[in-house]
């Protein structure tokens, strides 16, 4: 089939990728000439593991391209994806869709013969229905169906996510659109993944419906883990063993400084909005997102309490900034709000990150950044692991005691345990854990 993917940023990219490696003619499209002139020089612009290796196999068996030029490759296509940012929108939280409908538009006016034209970004209920609108608007011979295809990746494992998904969902209206989308995902029925159709308001919902769930599910464990620490308990137990009541599952229970990224915090307000909007409140869901804000201050207090009670003119090193390991991404990272909240407390922060130190850069400041983490632990009075990269899986806590002005270690994603560290006296402290 013939793919056009308009909007080459994570979703288009890695989609655009993958779908080329199932064999089909791929066109990635970007109004940025920078990124678009980069990936032509198989630089990524983003940091993915595989990617790079995925994007050049295809580009050189020449399934794979990259153009700033929307108007060809759409011609030619049988589907058109729209993957371009929704971001939250300024004052009201919900999904900014100019991007969305200005492809739309841009498309209306190129697509040539039948098109099927999906949006994978993740968009607001009724979106499907006003893309179709502006095309046939925009050109009324416009032979064309608009199908919801929400994307379910994850940064870091995006590439395997995509290729064995736990199930692809697609909300169409018209019927035209079923053949192509099972085309489209043919290649994945080896792994046996679901093909789920849907009506495409339905489609459109699961994707903040399934977002928010997660985000509350962390959210849950969270909680359960500060009260883990007052009564005594221990939160990776305690999860284990709900988890294991195969209607909960064990996954995305795992405490923590509060969840991150480009995707929860933005979706969770924009279905806040919808729920508003429609005079059907999602209270579990706004309490989340309120209940997740505050953590990372907690997180910082926690911190301050390591250091018995005062961080004013102390070092303190933070192991990971970006908010989950294998990505570059520093969007609504936790680090950012407990690294203000430590400096805001007069504490001089060092940090180290495998990838995120760039973006980082640009969005900190006064943060003196190290080459690892013994170089960063140098005189701190206390070390904080903040992003669990496999890099901080086994440090070595006789040479860190060495280095460090006091052995202090706060642990904010459980990934050591306690008798690990106290032998090498070390004061840690961790999250939802007995101590
Ligand atoms: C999330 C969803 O998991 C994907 O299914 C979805 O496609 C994507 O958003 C999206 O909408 O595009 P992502 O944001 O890449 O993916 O990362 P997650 O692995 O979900 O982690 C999100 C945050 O939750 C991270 O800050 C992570 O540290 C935190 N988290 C996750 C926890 O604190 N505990 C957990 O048990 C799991």
């Amino acid at each position: 089939m013939k793919i056009a993917m308009i909007g080459s940023g994570y979703v288009g990219l890695v989609s655009g990728a993958c779908l080329a490696d199932f064999g089909h003619e791929v066109v990635c499209i970007d109004k940025s000439s920078v990124k678009i002139d980069a990936l032509k020089r198989m630089e990524m612009p983003i940091f993915e593991p595989g990617l790079e290796d995925l994007v050049a196999a295809n580009v050189r068996a020449g399934r794979l391209s990259f153009t700033t030029e929307l108007s060809a490759p759409v011609a030619e296509a049988d589907v058109v994806f729209i993957a371009v940012g929704t971001p939250s929108r300024r004052g009201d939280g919900h999904a900014d869709l100019s991007y969305v409908y200005g492809a739309a538009r841009e498309i209306a006016m190129a697509i040539r013969g039948f098109t099927v034209v999906v949006t994978k970004s993740t968009v607001p209920v009724g979106t499907g229905d006003e893309v179709e609108r502006i095309i046939r608007e925009a050109n009324p011979d416009a032979d064309v169906v608009a199908v919801s295809n929400p994307e379910f990746l994850r940064e870091g494992a995006a590439i395997a996510d995509f290729k064995r998904p736990d199930r692809i969902v697609i909300g169409i209206e018209d019927e035209r659109a079923r053949e192509p989308m099972t085309e489209v995902y043919r290649p994945l029925f080896l792994n046996q993944s679901p093909l789920m159709f849907t009506a495409r308001r339905t489609s459109e919902l699961i994707k903040y419906a399934a977002n928010a769930f997660l985000a509350t599910k962390i959210t849950f464990i969270n909680e359960i883990a500060d009260l883990c620490e007052k009564v005594g308990a221990n939160v990776q137990d305690v999860a284990r063993g709900i988890g294991l009541d195969n209607r909960i599952g064990s996954k995305f229970l795992n405490a923590g400084p509060g969840y991150g990224g480009s995707c929860f915090p933005k979706d969770t307000l924009a279905l806040v909005k919808t729920g508003h909007d429609h005079g059907s409140p999602l209270r579990l869901v706004e309490t989340t997102v309120a209940v997740n804000e505050q953590r990372k201050r907690a997180m910082a207090r926690k911190v301050f309490a390591a250091c018995g009670g005062d961080v004013r003119g102390k070092s303190i090193a933070i192991l990971g900034l970006t908010f989950k390991p294998n990505t570059d991404d520093m969007r609504e990272a936790p680090s950012l709000a407990i690294i203000q909240a430590l400096q805001d407390g007069g504490a001089i922060v060092r940090a180290y990150d495998p990838e995120g130190m760039e973006q980082a850069g640009l969005l900190l400041e006064g943060v003196q950044y190290g080459q690892g983490p013994y170089d960063i632990a140098e005189g701190a009075d206390a070390l904080v692991l903040l992003t669990e990269w496999d890099a901080f899986r086994a440090l070595d806590f006789v040479r860190l005691k060495t280095l460090m002005a006091a052995p202090v270690f706060v642990d904010l994603r459980n990934v050591y345990r306690r008798e690990q560290i106290e032998r090498h006296g070390f004061h840690y402290l961790s999250v939802g854990r007995p101590g």
